[in-house]
């Protein structure tokens, strides 16, 4: 028996770090874009994880701007804050508090397995102990929401493992609490490749700004990038990831933004020039991103309405949040605070 029925539709949840100053296409199509489309059918929680962004040392006049700026982009990709829960992470602070006692339940050996952990500080970046425990910060992020699913990139699919390993081996020790929840890993398919070498996926992080639409882009920005995009010498209009990457890559980003399938393109452009296509391509992007933009200005002129956002996504959140804190207490026999 399960003390964890949920009275809901099945709940979904998912973050992002405020780690830049725009989303750019690649999260638009690849994530965003599908947090949006899960809202109708099951009950959406989707946070800013400003918690995680301290991971890394970050100007803290950054993460504050930056926090912002990811919560009105998500709201501006068309996440509802009439229907999603649209928070930040150090607003409900039972995040840390439930990470502790996660903690608590975790191998040292099983967290320095952790290959994202490796890869960082392999690369020598000079790693804190909070770097360390982000995956667990990740688990009780999930945990907390009883999140059946969890849409993330690829990237996040062993920090997914370890959420359900600790789900379930709490479970086992302390009686059945938790959700053990599944990753929803996001389609490859529509993955976007950096403009500047389509070989590459397009990243905020290694990209160069020439190989990155932001959405925070202006539209003479967007096409200048487009039209200058790698694409090869033979001219021709053709699906081919191996053999053409940069020209796959622009169908792709107009197939996943119009609707047309990829194989209605190639026609649609047989025997036309890669011109033809950086253009059209173009106008694309820029029906999509000029609206968006043009929200997220408006929410980013008006701080006060946008925390107000926030403040009512956190305190959606933080009712549940303390709910499944007084289980998790009950559980491990912490005394409940008296009320
Ligand atoms: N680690 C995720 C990333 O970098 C962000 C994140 C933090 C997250 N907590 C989460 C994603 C919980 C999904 C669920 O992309």
């Amino acid at each position: 028996m399960t003390t964890a029925a949920p009275q809901h539709q099945p709940r979904i949840l998912s973050g992002m770090q405020p780690t830049s100053d725009s989303l750019h296409l690649g999260n638009y199509i690849g994530a965003l874009r599908n947090w949006v489309g899960l809202q109708d059918d099951f009950d959406t929680f989707y946070f800013v994880a400003d918690l995680h962004a301290l991971t890394v040392p970050t100007d803290p006049e950054l993460i504050t701007r930056r926090t912002r700026i990811t919560a009105a982009q998500f709201i501006a990709g068309g996440v509802d804050p009439a229907g999603s829960a649209i928070f930040a992470q150090s607003h409900v602070a039972q995040h840390p508090e439930l990470m502790w006692v996660l903690a608590c339940q975790t191998a040292f050996g099983e967290a320095s397995r952790m290959t994202q952990f490796k890869d960082k500080t392999a690369k020598g970046q000079n790693a804190n102990v909070g770097l360390f425990t982000y995956p667990i910060l990740m688990a009780a992020d999930i945990l907390m929401y009883d999140a059946e699913k969890v849409p993330v990139g690829d990237d996040q699919r062993q920090h997914l493992e370890i959420t359900r390993d600790l789900a379930v081996r709490f479970n086992q020790r302390f009686g059945e609490t938790l959700t053990v929840p599944d990753a929803h890993i996001l389609k490859e398919s529509a993955r976007i490749m950096d403009l500047t070498d389509p070989t590459s996926k397009m990243s905020g992080s290694t990209s160069p700004d020439k190989g990155l639409v932001l959405l925070s882009d202006e539209p003479a920005r967007i096409t200048k990038k487009l039209k200058s995009a790698v694409t090869d010498a033979d001219g021709e209009i053709r699906y081919d990831v191996e053999g053409k990457p940069g020209v796959s890559n622009l169908l792709v980003i107009h197939s996943a933004l119009s609707g047309t399938p990829v194989a209605e393109l190639e026609a649609h452009f047989a025997g036309q020039g890669y011109g033809a296509l950086k253009g059209e391509v173009a106008e694309v992007v820029v029906e999509t991103v000029g609206p968006f933009k043009a929200r997220m200005d408006e929410l980013l002129d008006d701080p006060a309405e946008l925390d107000t956002i926030l403040a009512k996504g956190a305190e959606r959140a933080a009712e549940v949040a303390a709910a499944t804190m007084d289980r998790v207490r009950d559980a491990v026999g912490l005394l409940r605070p008296a009320r």
